[in-house]
């Protein structure tokens, strides 16, 4: 394998990519990163569809990657449930080209996986325990980390679980869907306390992946923050750190007030565990509320 210098980075205008740039970029130089998309919400991406293999050939021939991280998906559940196909053909068949093409032009891949594959039988789980996806995003997304496991010999797949970061613009999920309840005036926010998960701060998420894979340890990690919680905590969390609690009440409800607006099965518990990276000793993910702390910083000055 050759050094890992030259970088490519597909899917990198949303949430994840937006840490992802900016880490890359510190660690391999502005010259040595290419970031791509299907949607170009930056100047400083240029376009990918990572559903055709013909056109993600096309930048490994141009750009010649030694190393590529495969961050691109339909990350919104209902979308997937209400899409099948393009679901697959995104997350399955996407990540399937990333792992072809890896293998083809000898670059090292590195695929950005989901807590969500997980069935929720179990309060918590390790890398060692063994997925059983509900919703479509979650099946197209575990066949990807058995693609890969099967096809290549040397990888990193890295599953996420609850993720914050982006900021305003780009979080599409829990966090910002609070910031905007907030910001329209609402004063009292309804919570489900009937899903847990880690959150899993895209800035330590992004850091930690660049320093493991140094490590030469190959393989699949679970990889989420310190810690664990229920959508409930984390809303009660923010608003405090907001400084709103006196102001905004949350309200606990079960997941059957959103049964109609999040139909998407999910599972009860998708707690994971970093099992390996402590075992390892390469675990550098910090406690979710330290992160939580550090990122209603960019909500809070806009309240
Ligand atoms: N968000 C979470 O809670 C979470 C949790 C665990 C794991 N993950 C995984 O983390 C990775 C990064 O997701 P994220 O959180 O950054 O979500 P995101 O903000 O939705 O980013 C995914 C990016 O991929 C793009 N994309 C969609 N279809 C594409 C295609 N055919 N070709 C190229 N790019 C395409 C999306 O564009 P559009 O915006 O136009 O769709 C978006 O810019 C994904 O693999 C996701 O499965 C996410």
């Amino acid at each position: 394998m050759t050094p890992h210098n030259r970088v490519l980075i597909a899917g990198c205008g949303g949430m994840l990519g937006k840490a992802f740039y900016q880490k890359s970029i510190e660690k391999y130089g502005l010259e040595n990163v290419r970031a791509t998309d299907i949607d170009l919400n930056e100047p400083w991406l240029s376009k990918l569809d990572v559903r055709s293999i013909q056109e993600y050939e096309q930048v490994f021939i141009e750009w010649k990657p030694t190393i590529v991280f495969h961050l691109a998906a339909l990350t919104d559940l209902e979308y997937c449930e209400k899409n099948i196909e393009n679901a697959w053909a995104t997350n399955a068949l996407g990540a399937e080209n990333a792992a072809v093409l890896s293998k083809k032009h000898n670059a090292l891949l590195v695929y950005i996986s989901t807590a969500g594959i997980f069935g929720g039988e179990k309060d918590e789980y390790t890398d060692f325990d063994t997925p059983n996806p509900l919703s479509y995003y979650a099946k197209s997304k575990y066949y990807g980390e058995q693609f890969i496991e099967k096809y290549l010999s040397d990888y990193y797949i890295f599953r996420a679980g609850w993720m914050m970061g982006g900021g305003k613009e780009k979080d599409k999920k829990f966090i910002n869907k609070i910031y905007k309840q907030i910001k329209s005036g609402s004063k009292e926010l309804f919570v489900v306390d009937d899903k847990l998960g880690t959150p899993t701060y895209t800035v330590d998420f992004a850091d930690s992946i660049l320093k493991v894979i140094d490590s030469g340890y190959y393989g699949l990690y679970n990889q989420v923050c310190e810690g664990s919680c229920s959508r409930y905590d984390v809303a009660v969390e923010f608003i405090s750190l907001l400084g709103l609690s006196d102001s905004i009440k949350v309200t606990r409800v079960n997941s059957d007030y959103f049964k109609n607006e999040y139909f998407a099965p999910r599972p009860a518990s998708e707690k994971l565990l970093n099992t390996k990276l402590t075992l390892r000793g390469i675990n550098h993910m910090r406690n979710w509320k330290v992160c939580l702390s550090e990122y209603s910083q960019e909500f809070k000055n806009e309240l």
